[in-house]
């Protein structure tokens, strides 16, 4: 028995996912479609509702890549969410959000950790090309140390693990990934001043070659996406400078450095990292 569940929990292989087979849509009915026999899936936005999926599994520590290409055109006061999430009121999260803007406005990639129910650390970058033309990868490595967002494969923000000052970190409950497309056009181009064009409705955004490796929590009989990644993530030193050439270049928004937002001092996490 002992062995049955040391083979079960090391069973590890790496598998590329079929959108069918590992994802569920689960709103805005004929608005997320599935096409090419499971590679690739688009999500719609209109007047009525926007629509998201979500992974059947979810995942303890791993490597999650999507290819996305955004809302092309005007795709102000639309956001599009690619996240990992646990549930319940102290729940975790690693998020991705894609803020869009005016044609020829550059999107906005928002992101943010979420541990034990507590938020509150945005970052906001601008690309340095242009995520409506094509599609790029969007990627999260999660592990005991450290979390790492990735924009194709380029380090755009780590979140240490600062547990032995008393930060917390997500650790313990399994996420699920989640995408949609919303409207929020009460704050998210330009804080709220350009709002949502209906004229331009549909909005639409594509998504296609999830892979997750991943450790996962799934019962034994279903399908799982499982492989051997989140062990040893650390970033190398060409890794250190990309993420200051992004940090130096791109960076619109950082929590650590708003100082009117923190009178009485950032948190402890913007004391002890030296990137952000
Ligand atoms: C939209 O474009 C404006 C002007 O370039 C820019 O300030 C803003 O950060 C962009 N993104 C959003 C989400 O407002
Ligand atoms: C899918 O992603 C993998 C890496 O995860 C890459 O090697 C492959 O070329 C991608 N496939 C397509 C069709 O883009
Ligand atoms: C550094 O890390 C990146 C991404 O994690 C990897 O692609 C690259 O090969 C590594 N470089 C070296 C010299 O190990």
């Amino acid at each position: 028995m002992l062995l049955l569940t040391l083979f079960i929990c090391s069973l590890v292989a790496a598998s590329e996912a079929n959108f069918y087979q590992d994802c569920d849509i689960t709103w805005g009915d004929q608005r997320a479609k599935v096409l090419n026999g499971g590679n690739l899936i688009t999500l719609s936005l209109d007047k009525l509702s926007g629509s998201g999926f979500q992974s059947k599994n979810s995942f303890l520590f791993g490597r999650i890549d999507m290819e996305i290409q955004l809302v092309s055109g005007n795709s102000a006061g639309t956001v599009v969410a690619y996240y990992l999430s646990s549930q319940g009121p102290t729940h975790d999260e690693i998020d991705f959000e894609f803020l869009g803007n005016l044609s020829g406005d550059p999107y906005t990639l928002h992101t943010n950790v979420f541990s034990q129910g507590k938020g509150n650390r945005e970052q906001q970058l601008h690309l340095w090309f242009d995520p409506t033309k094509a599609f790029h990868t969007y990627s999260i490595t999660w592990t005991r140390e450290q979390i790492i967002f990735w924009v194709d494969n380029i380090p755009v923000r780590v979140f240490n693990n600062w547990e032995s000052v008393g930060v917390p970190f997500p650790n313990s409950q399994p996420m699920r990934l989640y995408s949609s497309i919303w409207d929020a056009e009460d704050w998210a181009t330009r804080g709220g001043l350009v709002k949502t064009d209906w004229s331009q409705a549909p909005f639409t955004a594509s998504f296609r070659n999830f892979s997750a490796k991943a450790k996962t929590n799934a019962p034994k009989s279903t399908n799982s996406l499982q492989g051997n990644a989140g062990e040893d993530q650390q970033l190398n030193a060409s890794g250190r400078n990309w993420l200051r050439w992004v940090q130096d270049n791109f960076m619109i928004y950082n929590y650590c450095t708003d100082f009117k937002r923190f009178p009485k001092g950032v948190p402890p996490e913007c004391k002890r990292s030296r990137f952000l």
